[in-house]
């Protein structure tokens, strides 16, 4: 925590429930800070202070990180006028600066990280750090028989650059079409659509499963979304690959 920060806002960033909830408890007498009770909600609390809240520490984390299972028809943005946005979605969450990591298309569906970390966002998205996005993909038809070669040599989707080599892996025959396990290192507009397309399919349903060698939870119903764990964390921020030539 850098700021001194009000009682009830570091109650609520901890997860104890949204300022208001604080408020109450604050007034109810639970909360003491640095052994004396307080029930004062705007009180300054420091980096070095001790919250108890019924006698348990409080911890408040710099940073807040949360695995969305984005469902389709919103927008991976913080704020739109005319779409709901992710953050929406993220109901009692009450840490500030939240934002999504990277976008996924309005009607392209899971794991997108939410968090008010810059640092691990740039790691993430920043092009130079080929951090592996993998997506289930549901096409019109198959793609050609020499399309595992093609995505592995680089697609021409009209950029100045090919794109960077991309693993395919055919999944099999759906009522719609042919499914399949894409993993792309790079994240460019619309990228997976305009590389099927430039293969000559479309892409009919799309979901990301995996980002840097986090997988989304299988638990998460579409527009649910948890805190990562401590492991994953470590994992996004430790462990990045490339997707071999
Ligand atoms: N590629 C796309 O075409 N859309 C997305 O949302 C993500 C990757």
């Amino acid at each position: 925590m850098s700021d001194m920060l009000r009682l009830d806002r570091f109650m609520a960033e901890c997860g104890v429930g949204s300022r208001k909830q604080a408020v109450s408890i604050i007034k109810a007498g639970r909360v003491s800070v640095d052994g004396n009770i307080v029930k004062e909600p705007g009180l300054k609390i420091s980096d070095g202070s001790t919250v108890l809240l019924d006698g348990t520490a409080l911890k408040h984390e710099k940073f807040s990180y949360y695995m969305l299972n984005k469902p389709m028809g919103c927008v991976s943005a913080v704020k739109d006028n005319l779409s709901d946005t992710v953050l929406e979605y993220l109901k009692g969450v009450h840490a500030r600066g939240l934002f999504p990591v990277g976008r996924l298309d309005k009607d392209t569906e899971g794991f997108l990280l939410i968090t008010n970390d810059g640092e691990l966002c740039h790691a993430l998205i920043s092009p130079g750090r080929h951090v592996e996005k993998t997506y289930y993909v549901i096409s019109d038809k198959r793609l050609p028989r020499n399309a595992r070669f093609l995505f592995k040599k680089g697609i021409d989707i009209g950029d100045e650059s090919l794109c960077l080599p991309a693993h395919l892996k055919a999944i099999g025959p759906v009522k719609e079409g042919m499914s399949y396990e894409l993993t792309l290192t790079e994240g460019r507009f619309h990228q997976v659509k305009r590389m099927f397309y430039a293969l000559g399919c479309k892409v009919l349903y799309l979901k990301r499963v995996s980002i840097g060698g986090v997988m989304l939870d299988p638990g998460l119903d579409t527009g649910a979304f948890r805190a990562l764990t401590t492991e994953e964390l470590d994992i996004l921020k430790n462990g990045t690959s490339e997707v071999k030539p």
